[in-house]
């Protein structure tokens, strides 16, 4: 018999009937919540100073209750076309019938949802799917529920096959890998890096310089890992052709680095490829995806490995545990969301049309460039990841108007897109993202369902809002910040 252990004491006050439910708000009030309230809340408890950006754009007026397909609807039920989508991760729109339905029968089946004790089912046929869908041998998977997670798990992986010797990591200048510590370390942006302390032995280099990263390599035998993304998204919607990722494939093999390339953004099928390095006929050894893998209805996300590599770093009995999947990796219903998400992908031939409808986009977009070449510089992209470029105005705006511009934030300070987006969807109903390293470029990221018409919706509203001309434009914004 085992001794009995000793009874430790804690000091804590009797409770007399009961534990005290603390003020707790119930589902039906956080739905019911007024726009004053939530801002005050947000305030008080998650982002007082994110409100000073939601002022300038218009968002704090606004309380989003329904969202369907390609729109918001507000609590005035104003329909807001989302060409936004959630940075990327509205592949299938809003609310899709079939995520609903999968998730709700998943429900009704009690079906479990922790794969930690047990092997899960639903994890090992998402990792079965995306094996299937990712080209040559990448067919090793581990699920997490974050781009950031995903691309870490990649990092990790990477260093443990270049070895100690090889510590260095080459990555891009304006990239954006997220925002938790490994992965910042390579996350081209002042104000995220701050003042932490990042992982060392990294070199920066800029995007699309296949010349920068033969030198790197060349000069530097430490350098055992390289981190892309394939298209560049929070640097300003950047692309580089098919050969630089040929030679990238190329440069790899030569010096035996780990060419790890980070779809977050502009994989499940945003580029009109499931994954933009696709267009350039190569395969990199290790990719992530996230975003849009989960159908806009979870997070979910997924690092991707060459058998070889992943066997090579977690292969063995030893070492299958050193970065197993945490404990919401793999979830139940994130998983057949997930699984369910690729399927509609395919069925509704939405990859296709992201090539198609992003095809027409860019025509329109060009269209409008050629019509307004003093406020347009450049419109890129591919597929339904692209960007509009202004021209950076804050020295041929009147010189009346620019001490008012030059009181409003930094953020908007000589850039048109923050003064564009504002008013796109006050007067038009619709709404663009920003970018973070790049103020003058709106990017625009619908979800995969976008039609015709949609693409119509905006390049016409651009086309009435630019007709204003640039100082009208200052001047409607500016009284939308005093209204
Ligand atoms: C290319 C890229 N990588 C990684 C991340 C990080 O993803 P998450 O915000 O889900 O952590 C992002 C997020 O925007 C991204 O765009």
């Amino acid at each position: 018999m085992l001794d009995k252990p000793a009874r430790v004491m804690i000091d804590a006050p009797a409770l007399d009937g009961g534990m005290k439910k603390p003020n707790l708000l119930t589902v039906e009030q956080a739905k019911d919540m007024s726009v004053a309230d939530m801002t005050t809340l947000f305030k008080d408890h998650l982002n007082p100073g994110q409100l000073h950006f939601m002022k300038l754009l218009g968002f704090n007026k606004i309380k989003i209750e329904t969202a369907e397909g390609m729109y918001y609807v507000d609590q005035n039920g104003r329909k807001i076309l989302d060409l936004f989508g959630g940075f990327g991760s509205l592949a299938l729109g809003h609310n899709h019938q079939r995520l609903i339905a999968a998730r709700k029968q998943f429900q009704d089946e009690n079906r479990h949802e922790i794969g930690i004790a047990f092997m899960s089912q639903y994890a090992a046929a998402l990792a079965k799917n995306l094996a299937e869908i990712a080209p040559g041998d990448l067919d090793m998977v581990f699920l997490g529920s974050s781009g950031s997670e995903a691309m870490e798990a990649a990092i990790k992986l990477a260093e443990r096959v270049a070895g100690p010797k090889r510590p260095g990591v080459v990555y891009a200048e304006n990239s954006f890998h997220g925002k938790t510590r490994g992965v910042l370390s390579i996350t081209d942006g002042p104000l995220y890096r701050g003042e932490f302390k990042l992982l060392e032995n990294n070199v920066k280099v800029p995007f699309g310089d296949i010349d920068a990263i033969r030198r790197a390599f060349e000069t530097d035998p430490t350098i055992g890992v390289l981190v892309l993304e394939t298209i560049q998204g929070g640097g300003g919607i950047n692309i580089a052709p098919p050969e630089f990722w040929q030679e990238v494939r190329t440069l790899c093999n030569k010096h035996g680095v780990i060419w790890v390339a980070d779809e977050v953004q502009c994989g499940v099928g945003r580029s009109g490829r499931f994954f933009a390095f696709e267009y350039a006929n190569v395969v990199p050894d290790i990719t992530a995806v996230a975003k849009s893998l989960g159908g806009g209805k979870t997070a979910m996300a997924a690092m991707i490995a060459r058998r070889d590599i992943y066997m090579k770093a977690y292969g063995t009995p030893k070492t299958a545990m050193i970065h197993a999947h945490a404990t919401f990796g793999g979830i139940g219903e994130a998983c057949i969301t997930a699984i369910e998400t690729l399927n509609v992908l395919y069925d509704e031939d939405l990859i296709e049309n992201a090539a198609v409808q992003g095809d027409y986009l860019l025509e329109r977009l060009n269209a409008l460039k050629a019509k307004y070449p003093k406020i347009i510089k450049d419109v890129r992209g591919q597929g339904l990841m692209v960007g509009l470029e202004f021209q950076d105005f804050s020295q041929t705006l009147p010189l009346v108007l620019r001490p008012v511009v030059a009181l409003l934030d930094d953020k908007l300070k000589g850039s048109l897109s923050g003064f564009i987006g504002a008013l796109l969807l006050r007067d038009y109903d619709t709404l663009v993202a920003f970018t973070e390293y790049n103020r003058n470029v709106i990017r625009l990221l619908p979800p995969l369902i976008c039609e015709r018409q949609h693409v119509d919706q905006l390049c016409d509203a651009l086309d009435d809002l630019l007709g204003r001309g640039i100082v009208r434009i200052v001047k409607d914004f500016v009284g939308s910040q005093l209204s």
